[in-house]
Order: structure tokens, then sequence, then C-alpha cells
């Protein structure tokens, strides 16, 4: 038998405020058209004033609890996807796990940018596989608009914000592939790549800064190096593209995700598609999708996922797990 991270729940949480693309034409150099045939986004959600991180992430984990029918003493620690924390520190996480009222356990926040959930999920189904941990709240949650510069047409009309958790928990399975929960995961880096995408600010250079991104560079790398991790988790767990129900890849650019389904093989049906309403959510954009895709009725028990995301850093990676 193998201990696996099974999921349990799903939520998500996207902030009142919808914002259509026409929004922008008043004032930036923009039209809906470029936005929806460049990118696929249509509109996306920015917070409220005063609205943080930890307030969507939590939200966002109370729906997974309620799904699962499980409350906050059954959780053993709380994982945070983002590269948008409320304060420097303590962690969102921590800020989490005040807000839904848990004592024990512990709670850390983890910062790869639009890859972030991949890492997140990653390091959860570790905890879990090593014993620490019998159940895991995996959060994704961003508050993107409060580092875009609103006067670079080419950043911050891609960009929204959101907050998606999965609640995994440890259940012995057969130790085959054809097990629940996560069965293989992927992580690269190459901080060689650094200047394509960046906040030109943080703590140590005194300022929040704002999101800087060679959006054409960043494209070149994505299709290829998305697919090539997707294939080499999916060998890793001894499996292959034509056993993928779904691919829930980051939502950045509808052209990203054509293109790496394409080069794998697999069909635009088995992609779950949020970007035209969430926009780019960076770390949410996972668990939103998959919180989504679960709601549609596209994901069901026993589905084989790919999850897969890149971002800044470089850094990408990808999830195989059944539903
Ligand atoms: N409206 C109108 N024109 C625009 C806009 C806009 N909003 N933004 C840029 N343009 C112009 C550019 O100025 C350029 O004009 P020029 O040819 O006169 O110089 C032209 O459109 C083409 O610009 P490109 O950047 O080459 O356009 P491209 O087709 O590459 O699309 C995009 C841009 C959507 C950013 C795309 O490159 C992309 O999605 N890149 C990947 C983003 C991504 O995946 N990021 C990773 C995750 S994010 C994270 O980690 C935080």
């Amino acid at each position: 038998m193998t201990r696996r991270a099974v999921v349990a729940g799903t939520g998500h949480y996207l902030p009142e405020r919808v914002v259509e693309n026409a929004e922008f034409e008043a004032t930036l150099d923009t039209t809906d058209e470029w936005i929806r045939s460049r990118s696929g986004i249509e509109r996306r959600h920015f917070a409220a004033e005063g609205e943080t991180t930890s307030d969507m992430a939590a939200k966002a984990a109370e729906r997974a609890l309620a799904d699962a029918g499980l409350t906050v003493d059954d959780v053993d620690a709380i994982v945070v996807a983002t590269s948008t924390p409320d304060l420097t520190f303590p962690s969102a996480a921590t800020m989490v796990q005040s807000k839904l009222g848990m004592t024990k356990g512990f709670a850390f926040d983890v910062q790869a940018v639009c890859a972030g959930f991949v890492y997140a999920l990653s390091n959860a189904s570790a905890l879990i596989a090593s014993g620490q941990a019998d159940r895991v709240m995996v959060i994704g949650a961003e508050t993107f608009s409060r580092i875009m510069d609103w006067t670079d047409r080419s950043t911050c009309v891609l960009f929204g914000d959101g907050a998606g958790a999965l609640l995994l928990e440890a259940q012995e399975q057969p130790g085959t592939n054809k097990d629940r929960g996560i069965l293989a995961t992927d992580l690269n880096s190459d901080g060689r790549y650094k200047d394509l995408l960046y906040v030109d600010g943080g703590v140590s250079t005194q300022s929040t800064g704002h999101l800087r991104m060679q959006g054409n560079q960043v494209f070149r790398h994505a299709v290829e190096k998305l697919a090539s991790t997707a294939n080499t988790a999916l060998d890793r767990a001894g499996l292959s593209a034509g056993d993928v129900d779904w691919i829930v890849p980051h939502q950045a650019n509808i052209r990203i995700i054509q293109g790496t389904a394409k080069k794998m093989g697999l069909s635009m049906d088995n992609v779950v598609v949020t970007v035209q309403d969430h926009g780019n959510t960076s770390a949410a954009s996972i668990p939103l999708a998959l919180s989504v895709g679960k709601e549609r009725g596209q994901i069901k028990e026993g589905d084989l996922i790919v999850t897969e995301a890149i971002g800044g850093g470089l850094a990408w990676g990808a999830v195989v797990l059944r539903w």
C-alpha cells in the first residue's frame, strides 16, 4: 500500500468587482479586440479596497472544507502559494490559519510566482507521504492588481485577483498508477531568465514595485517547457498523454494553452479553460480552474489530471493526479 495525497474538497473565491476589457479602452491605447485575440482574456476580477490575499484565501479554504464535509479541526497544515502576501511577514498562510480559527498544526507560504501552486502541491504531497501531516489545505491566492503599472498596456490588461483551495488528505492506495491522489510531480527553475518577468521592487530595495514582463520572450519558453514538464511528470507516473482526461493549465494566455495541448497531442476538449473570465491570477489560476472545472461537471472522480504552470524565475512544473 502507498500513502497518497488525495483531493477531499475544493473551493474558490473571486472578488465581486468584474472588469471587462472595454474598461481599459478609456485609459489606455488598447482595445477589447486586441486583448481577446492576443490573450483570450475577456474579463477579470479585482479585489476591493482593503480586501487582501489572506481574506480571499480564507474564503476559498472555508468552501473547500464545506465541500469535504470537514472542519478546520481536521486540518494539520496550510500551504499558501502567493507572490502577493498581505504583509512581508508573517506568512499569508498563518493569517489564513488565524482567520479560520485554527490553533494547531503549521502554516507557511510558497513563492514560485505563477508556478506557485504546482510547487505547493508537490510540497504538500511530500508532507503527506512522509507522515508529517494527514490533511493539508493547499491554497493559491493573489492580488496582482496591487503590483500593476496601470500605464503599461502590455501587462496591466492581463492579470486578475482571486483564490482557489484544495484540501488534500492521506489515503492508503494500492500503489499503482490507477491510485487516486498525486501520482507524480516535476519541478524546474532557471534563474538565467529572471529578467524576463519580475517585480522591480521588494523588501530589501524598500519599495513595492510593479510587474515587468517581456511577454513575447516568456511566450517563447512557455509551450515547450510546459509540454516537456507535463510529459516528464506523466512519464514518472508510468503514464502518457493518451491517458489524460483533463489538462488543467496555468491560465495565462489561451494561445499558450492551445499550443501546449497540441504539442502533447491532446484536443482542447481535454482542457479546462477559465482564462476568459479570470485573466492571469498567477498562483491562484490552477486551483481556481480545478474548482470551477469540478463545479461545471467537467472533472469527476477517477479522472486523470495534469496541471502545469510557468512563471517568473523562470520557474515551471507539473503535477499528475487522479481525482
Ligand atoms: N493593446 C494593444 N497593443 C498592445 C497591448 C495592448 N494591451 N500590449 C502590447 N501591445 C502591442 C505591443 O506594444 C506591440 O506593438 P509593436 O509591434 O508596435 O511594438 C504589439 O502589441 C505586439 O506585442 P507582443 O508583446 O509581441 O504581443 P504578443 O502577441 O506576444 O502578446 C502577450 C503579448 C499577451 C503578453 C503574450 O506575449 C503572452 O501571453 N506572453 C506570456 C505571458 C505569460 O505566460 N506569463 C507567464 C506567467 S505570468 C507570472 O509568472 C507572473
